[in-house]
């Protein structure tokens, strides 16, 4: 497996939190990115306190963490993430850019898809930096299940889309820290504009079911 070193912007948050604990278990070296780097250190020292003192991983602050990556994902709000993106325009260029950033809204009727202008947040990152190798992944994966001492998620699948298939290819192989199984690769960057807000129909069924819902494609020959 090709070990990458992968920057979390926004790593301080239960998503990036609980990816930055399964890229670091399996080998790869995690730098958290955050607006405060105290925050962030503390961060990669609860991950280091739950994983063990094997894994490489450190906290700094946001564009330090895009510079010093290879590969960069994103898990921020939707809410700041074009002017954080703008932010980091010239560290993200030419790097593979990961997001599982949500678009979404909550009011009295529960949680909806919220309208992007570019069509997604995936969409309006590769608006913002054109260089960018943008990919839409991990926007299913619960950040409590993540985080959660259990094994490999391996009822779930990592639905993957972009426009670039190298930088494709890296999101479906870290996919399997996560499943233990390659992403599932389901197209071009736009689909973004279902797999984001796909992540409403999730939540609503979690509040209704009391569960940890997630996603995994029938069809492929990996039902077990
Ligand atoms: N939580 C989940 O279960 C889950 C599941 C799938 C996908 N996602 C998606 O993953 C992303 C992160 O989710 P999360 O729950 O971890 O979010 P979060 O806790 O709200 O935010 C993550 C981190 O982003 C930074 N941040 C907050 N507001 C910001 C702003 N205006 N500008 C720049 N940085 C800001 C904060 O770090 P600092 O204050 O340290 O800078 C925060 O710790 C979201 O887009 C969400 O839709 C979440």
């Amino acid at each position: 497996m090709t070990s990458y070193k992968i920057g979390i912007i926004g790593g301080t948050g239960p998503q990036g939190k609980g990816l930055a604990y399964r890229f670091a278990q399996a080998g790869h070296t995690v730098v958290l990115g955050s607006r405060s780097t105290e925050r962030a250190e503390r961060t990669a020292t609860e991950i280091v306190r739950r994983a063990g003192d094997a894994v490489s991983i450190s906290g700094t602050d946001n564009a330090t963490a895009a510079e010093s990556a290879d590969v960069v994902l994103l898990a921020v709000p939707y809410n700041g993430h074009a002017a954080l993106v703008e932010s980091l325009r010239t560290r993200l260029a030419g790097k593979v850019v990961l997001s599982c950033v949500n678009p979404l809204g909550f009011d009295q009727r529960g949680p909806y898809g919220l309208n992007v202008a570019e069509g997604s947040a995936a969409e309006e990152a590769q608006r913002i930096v054109p260089e960018a190798r943008l990919v839409g992944a991990f926007h299913h994966l619960s950040a409590t299940s993540l985080w959660s001492g259990a094994g490999l998620l391996d009822h779930e699948d990592v639905l993957v889309c972009g426009d670039d298939s190298e930088a494709k290819t890296v999101a479906v192989e870290l996919a399997r820290t996560v499943t233990g199984r390659a992403g599932i690769d389901v197209g071009a960057l736009r689909l973004a504009r279902q797999l984001e807000p796909f992540t409403a129909v999730l939540i609503g069924v979690n509040k209704r079911y009391k569960v940890r819902s997630g996603i995994r494609i029938a069809g492929l020959g990996h039902e077990g």
